[in-house]
């Protein structure tokens, strides 16, 4: 059975490679998305190392001169998605967004170096990506933290990969929707409308591109400028266990001022991650920045801090609190607590389990020795693909596939489980 689903699940990578990147799925998404591209190549690192590491390197071919990696390349031409590059307008030779996302390059980094066969071709790669995600990682803090804090905060939604998450519900409020270009999605063109944002959150979300457009994307001044700030733990633990990837890379590879740095940032951010646990919920909340709240959500992003280095009873206290999901959905883990008003099962961020997200808590509950929970992580996503296929996501209670279909990060979830397994 699994040797089926892993050739399955590798047709679907083959499928979706453009040479040198993939698209997450064809129609929906047609081109190289950040994150996407970073979990996706773990999936081909267990059959083909050299596609692995081309992945990650064509995505860092267009890091930006500041240090910032932008959240979508836009390699070729395709009018079937919006904003496109003439609503971006970023001015790079092959056109970018001007916004980021999770930083998981320096984690992908380590684990494909960790595991890989070849081992010249695994120090050639590694050694080329040691400063572009350093220099990313210091973008960050440098950009996204200017008062030090040692947690970076997000400037859009796209930002943090859960577009339309309920933990911005409050924020977006505040973005103006004035003078927002009237515009066509392309989105629910491709996927059903009820599992998608809304045209409301759409305004605001082009509203956002707009004004930075208007700064002229630069970084050193789209944070303050920002109406839409807010400090998401899910999306600083994946920073910081890519810091910490990056220390323990750079240990290896004898570069001693880059793993000084990212060590120190990876403790900073441990540290500071601790200012967002929220004893009542379970978990970390997000903390809205632009003015100085908490926001109350029981979603993902408070669980995913389990990713880092966080300590042992805080770990064992996310495993409890997704023990407790796991009583309210039949397939972990929702996105937001199903208890609530606003869960909402297909729609995107709002309630739908994600193999990516099972993936990176499940990696670090193992870490802490939660085993238990772990295992339920584990089968619930294998059973997710066997009932209804590689989907973007899945409701949490009726395992109906959601979003777009023959996702390439799924496939690369479900290959890393089924190896794991073994
Ligand atoms: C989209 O277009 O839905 C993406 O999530 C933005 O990155």
């Amino acid at each position: 059975m699994s040797e089926e689903v892993i050739n399955a699940a590798r047709a679907i990578l083959i499928d979706n490679d453009r040479g040198g990147y993939t698209v997450p799925t064809k129609g929906l998404y047609p081109f190289q998305w950040n994150w996407d591209s970073c979990l996706s190549a773990l999936g081909f690192g267990h059959f083909d190392e050299a596609r692995a590491w081309a992945e990650i390197q064509t995505l860092f071919d267009h890091q930006w001169e500041d240090g910032m990696v932008p959240h979508i390349v836009f390699h070729e031409e395709d009018d079937g998605y919006f904003p496109g590059p003439s609503v971006w307008q970023t001015g790079r030779p092959v056109p970018t967004t001007g916004i980021t996302q999770p930083a998981v390059a320096g984690f992908a980094v380590r684990r494909l170096y960790e595991r890989a066969q070849d081992k010249a071709l695994a120090e050639e790669h590694a050694r080329s990506l040691l400063p572009k995600v350093a220099a990313w990682h210091d973008w960050f803090y440098r950009c996204r933290d200017p008062e030090g804090s040692g947690l970076v905060a997000i400037i859009h939604p796209w930002e943090s990969g859960r577009d339309n998450s309920v933990d911005w519900d409050a924020a977006l409020e505040r973005v103006p929707t004035v003078g927002v270009m009237s515009f066509e999605r392309r989105d629910i063109l491709h996927a059903n409308p009820a599992h998608r944002p809304t045209n409301a959150q759409y305004d605001r979300y082009v509203w956002l591109v707009q004004h930075f457009r208007s700064l002229g994307w630069d970084n050193s001044r789209l944070h303050d400028a920002s109406p839409f700030r807010v400090v998401d733990p899910g999306f600083n633990a994946i920073l910081i266990r890519a810091c910490d990837d990056l220390g323990w890379l750079a240990d290896k590879l004898g570069d001693k001022d880059i793993a000084e740095r990212s060590h120190a940032q990876a403790a900073r951010g441990i540290t500071a991650l601790e200012t967002l646990w929220n004893d009542e919920f379970g978990q970390y909340l997000c903390y809205d920045r632009a003015v100085g709240v908490p926001v109350e959500s029981p979603s993902i992003g408070g669980l995913l801090p389990a990713f880092a280095a966080i300590p042992d009873h805080r770990a064992a206290a996310l495993a409890r609190t997704i023990d407790k999901l796991g009583q309210k959905a039949k397939y972990l883990i929702p996105s937001h607590d199903p208890e609530t008003a606003v869960y909402d099962g297909a729609r995107y961020w709002r309630g739908p389990a994600w193999l990516i997200v099972n993936y990176m808590i499940a990696d670090g509950l193992a870490r802490a020795g939660e085993e238990a929970t772990v295992e339920r992580i584990v089968n619930d996503s294998l059973l997710l693909i066997e009932e209804s296929g590689f989907a973007e996501y899945y409701d949490p209670i009726t395992g109906e596939p959601c979003g777009g279909g023959r996702f390439t990060w799924t496939a690369a979830m479900v290959i890393e489980f089924l190896t794991r397994e073994r």
